[in-house]
């Protein structure tokens, strides 16, 4: 059978090690792979190649990923995706793996329920977002930036008398911010599932700063938009300098951790032995309580990820 694999929205690490095993995985089982270059793009404009052992060597370690991703805009227009699905009859093309985000899941429910398509997606973003799955590829390695840069940061903050305030990614999901605070013991942590409480927290804060704390660390949550709200309060309401800084796409690289290649291996094989036995699969590959599933695409678009209880009840030991 011929089966291909593409990327599609923002990358994420851990994207190359899929495409590694998903290449070595299907020659294995004795079939044909195929790599679709430049997203959702490369497959309208028929950017679909045979894939050899050579084409995925010496890419393991490498983030980003080789056979890169897109956003697009065409895709939403329906003679772009019957472009795109004759593309895929012309090569043969029997399963579709994509590694994506929410919003490419989607355009790839949206195309599923058009063409008759033997899909999975494989949750691949570092904003850990998606519904019905704990683990996105690349979260591991994004979370690993930022407690490196974090690090760094309160290296140089304890030096001064200063609060930092650090702006993470996730879109309008606190996940990495939540766990970059736990893991990094930040005085606050500002995201979008939770109230910013100003107030109770700067009781504590001053009364803290009073008693000889030097400096506070803060991380917010691009998705709230208060990046300037809190730096106001740490400047006015606790009184201490404050300096931001705003991590950007540095989030979206690096070498992929251990944990994102195990887990790259582990959702890529459980794609593929899903496509190998169905024909019209619409389904996501999951990872929940230490075990693959599959679930429809259309849950996995229509309900909203949330938090876990306990990670949100850390907010609370701020107060
Ligand atoms: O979805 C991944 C992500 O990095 C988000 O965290 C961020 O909001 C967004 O993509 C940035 O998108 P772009 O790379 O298009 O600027």
């Amino acid at each position: 059978m011929a089966l291909a694999i593409m990327c599609s929205g923002g990358d994420s690490p851990g994207m190359n090690p899929a495409i590694k095993k998903f290449v070595d995985y299907a020659f294995k089982n004795k079939q044909t792979p195929y790599l679709i270059y430049d997203g959702l793009e490369g497959l309208i404009d028929n950017k679909i190649k045979k894939a050899t052992h050579q084409s995925v060597a010496g890419i393991m370690h490498i983030g980003g990923t080789i056979i890169r991703s897109s956003r697009s805009k065409r895709f939403f227009e329906y003679k772009y995706r019957k472009q795109a699905h004759d593309n895929l009859l012309s090569h043969g093309i029997k399963g579709l793996i994509v590694l994506g985000g929410d919003g490419s899941f989607r355009a790839m429910d949206i195309f599923s329920s058009e063409f008759n398509l033997n899909f999975v997606g494989i949750p691949s973003t570092i904003d850990n977002d998606i519904y019905g799955t704990e683990y996105c590829l690349g979260v591991d390695t994004a979370l690993n930036v930022i407690r490196d840069a974090l690090d760094k940061i309160r290296d140089t903050a304890s030096s001064f008398n200063r609060a930092f305030l650090v702006e993470v990614m996730g879109r309008d999901c606190g996940y990495l911010a939540i766990v970059s605070a736990m893991v990094s013991g930040a005085e606050v942590c500002v995201i979008p599932e939770a109230p910013f409480e100003s107030e109770k927290l700067a009781l504590r804060l001053k009364k803290e700063v009073e008693e000889g704390r030097n400096y506070i660390l803060a991380i917010v949550a691009e998705g709230t938009k208060k990046t300037t709200e809190v730096y106001n309060w740490l400047q006015e309401s606790i009184g201490l300098e404050t300096r931001i800084s705003i991590l950007g796409h540095i989030q979206r690289g690096g070498n992929p951790t251990v944990y994102d290649r195990m887990m790259a291996f582990e959702f890529t094989i459980a794609a593929v032995d899903y496509l190998l036995s169905h024909e019209d699969s619409n389904k996501v590959a999951v990872f929940q309580k230490g075990e693959f599933k599959l679930i429809e695409i259309d849950e996995v678009v229509s309900k909203k990820y949330q938090l876990p209880q306990h990670y949100l009840d850390t907010i609370n030991y701020l107060d």
